[in-house]
């Protein structure tokens, strides 16, 4: 396989584009149709019971003070500013003399704002505390239960989802714990409280307060679902205008080349003006409804407020009532507001949470047996017994029909065949990342069903056709073969793979930070340390699939001769299509459309005519 610099181009702006899209997924997450689904990361909450009790006793207590405060308020009012008569008395009954001085209610009136604060930053803090805490156990059950899912899982689900629920739902999920959930409880107790003081204070003032609701409560819901659509709208074409400009600059070559920088200004001038329209629709819209809440709400209470002065003039009221009961209806209109703004995010992130439980809930198709087989440092002998499979994706399709072969311990042999033939698939089977649809494979004669596979796979070093490295330095490439291994160690098996000259001329050596799948190396160079961390693995049996397709003739020849070394006393299967790699071969499988054609030693091959001697006859004369 040829890894040229366009594929690198493309991981790239993968990478990039994964993460311009999560701001914008978070705003396109599938929401619920009920809250129902947030019961499921209950679980998740009940487990630190001691901080939920801690959150639900500050949400109480910050609530109730900040009704509390409206008395205070009141008093301060009546009695603070020199009362006579009729309030005096109540100031008196309240158990306040106003002849201590007035001082005594701007006291009371501060400790209790200041307990109220108090109160109320401890609530956020174990909230959101809870919140982080929450997110971070799901993150990280989600990640260990995905690693352990099988490839089918992936072929199902496009990884691009897969890290969406792993990181956008997830934050969703944060946001309704740590802050939605927190506002909506304590805006639903406070609002309650208030409106219930409201109507203790004066019931027809409260009734007339809570007629004006439905005026601001209806438009808030309708233009909020306005807000919502040209909101997203916007995101999409924003979206749309990155996602283009992603691709474009990280290959602006092409762009240039092909002198198509007027064509892709103009559409991402498009992409950004109807973002512009977008969200100039949207803010008309909330201008309006800020316009209402406020501005209507205002006008109603202090509506009430007047019919309430002439109580007062009346002497039916104090003015401290009054003032208590105006502080009231704001309280009491700002919280159920808020449980408005607050009631999608709890929808979208009840969708989160079905996605997160959905996942959670998700079984891998591979797994141990019960009581598995013990295998340690297998000797290496192979058995493939009538083995017919399709890949789950494709049933139609037989990936591999009927295949049988063995191979000792300690013997080399190649599997040649054209592109598609079921070599790659082969090498699944023998790692069991899929389980085949009749016939069995064994190792050293059990049957690797009866092994864990966790100890099938530790038999294995594995070059894989497509060579993935990760970010790090070459070392922890490298070290990925095994985790134990000394720098000395990491060094020699560098060395095999004629990987350590190239290492060592990179600015920090083995140090040296390869980037995002190291695709600052050069394809051939990847290669030399994919191999590299399969000779240090050091297992019994040796898969290689198209190990050396990317090196030049002379660093195959070299790289040819450390795997010699290494298989002489290994059981190692070679994918190759270049068949002078495999010509020294004890044996080389000659596989076509998943059947096997042929198997002998070269020269035998070559003898017998067929697909392997046309093959070789096409490579070599083509060499002469
Ligand atoms: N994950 C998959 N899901 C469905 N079909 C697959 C999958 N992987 C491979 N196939 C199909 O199975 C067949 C065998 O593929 P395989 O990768 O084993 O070929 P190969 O012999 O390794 O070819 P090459 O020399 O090109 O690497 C092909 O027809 C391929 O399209
Ligand atoms: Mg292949």
């Amino acid at each position: 396989m040829k890894i040229s610099n366009n594929t690198n181009n493309i991981d790239r702006s993968a990478g990039a584009q994964f993460v311009q899209d999560m701001e914008r997924d978070k705003n396109k997450r599938k929401k619920s149709r009920s809250l129902k689904p947030l019961r499921k990361i209950w679980p998740f909450i009940t487990k630190y019971p001691g901080l939920l009790g801690l959150f639900v006793f500050f949400l109480f207590t910050a609530s109730m003070t900040s009704l509390v405060m409206t008395f205070a308020f009141k008093y301060m009012l009546n009695c603070g500013f020199g009362a006579a008569g009729n309030a005096a008395n109540l100031c008196e009954i309240a158990g306040f003399n106003p002849s201590d001085g007035r001082g005594i209610y701007f006291v009371f009136f501060i400790v209790i704002t200041s307990l109220g604060a108090l109160l109320g930053a401890a609530r956020f803090y174990t909230i959101s505390i809870l919140g982080q805490r929450v997110v971070t156990d799901l993150r990280t059950a989600l990640y260990n239960h995905i690693t352990g899912l099988s490839p089918v899982f992936f072929e199902k689900v496009r990884t691009g989802e897969v890290l969406s629920r792993l990181t956008t739902d997830t934050m969703l999920v944060e946001t309704v714990v740590g802050s939605s959930m927190s506002i909506a409880l304590r805006s639903i107790v406070t609002g309650v409280g208030a409106l219930v003081i409201m109507f203790v204070v004066s019931w027809k003032l409260a009734l007339m307060v809570l007629a004006i609701g439905p005026f601001i409560i209806i438009p808030a819901i309708v233009l909020g679902k306005r807000v919502r659509k040209y909101s997203r709208e916007g995101q999409d074409n924003l979206a749309t205008a990155s996602a283009r400009a992603v691709e474009t600059l990280s290959s602006i070559q092409t762009v240039q080349a092909f002198t198509q920088e007027d064509t892709e200004r103009t559409r991402f001038a498009e992409a950004a003006e109807n973002t512009y329209q977008s969200q100039k629709s949207r803010l008309a819209v909330r201008s309006v409804m800020t316009f209402i809440m406020f501005g209507l709400g205002q006008a109603g209470v202090i509506c009430v407020l007047w019919y309430g002065a002439n109580q007062a003039a009346a002497g039916k009221m104090s003015p401290g009532d009054i003032g208590q009961f105006a502080v009231l209806s704001v309280m009491a209109m700002v919280n159920f507001g808020f449980v408005i703004t607050t009631w999608t995010d709890l929808l979208r992130a009840a969708g989160a949470s079905e996605r997160i439980v959905e996942l959670l809930g998700e079984v891998p198709q591979i797994t141990a047996p019960e009581n598995p087989a013990v295998l340690v440092n297998a000797k290496g002998a192979i058995d493939v017994q009538d083995l017919t499979f399709s890949y789950p994706t494709r049933q139609d399709e037989t990936a591999l029909d009927h295949v049988n072969f063995s191979v000792k311990p300690g013997e080399t042999v190649a599997l040649v065949g054209p592109s598609g033939a079921g070599k790659t698939t082969m090498f699944q089977l023998l790692l069991r990342f899929y389980d085949p649809q009749s016939g069995q494979i064994k190792i050293d004669g059990i049957a690797i069903k009866d092994l864990a596979p966790e100890t099938l796979r530790q038999q294995f070093a594995f070059v894989q056709q497509a060579t993935p490295l990760f970010s790090g330095s070459a070392m922890d490439n490298i070290r990925y073969g095994r985790a134990g291994a000394s720098d000395d160690e990491v060094v020699a098996a560098a060395k095999a793979a004629y990987a350590h000259d190239f290492i060592m001329k990179l600015p920090d050596g083995y140090d040296t930070d390869l980037g995002e799948k190291a695709l600052t190396l050069s394809g051939g160079q990847q290669q030399r340390i994919a191999i590299a961390r399969a000779i240090l693995r050091d297992a019994p049996i040796l898969l290689l699939d198209e190990a050396t397709s990317a090196l030049d003739a002379e660093s195959e020849r070299a790289v040819q001769n450390a795997f010699a070394v290494l298989s002489k006393d290994r059981t190692t299967l070679v994918i190759a299509h270049r068949l002078a790699t495999v010509k020294k071969a004890d044996r080389i499988i000659v596989l076509e459309d998943g059947k096997i054609v042929g198997q002998g030693t070269h020269s035998e091959l070559v003898k017998r005519g067929g697909l392997y001697a046309r093959l070789a006859e096409l490579q070599f004369n083509l060499e002469d």
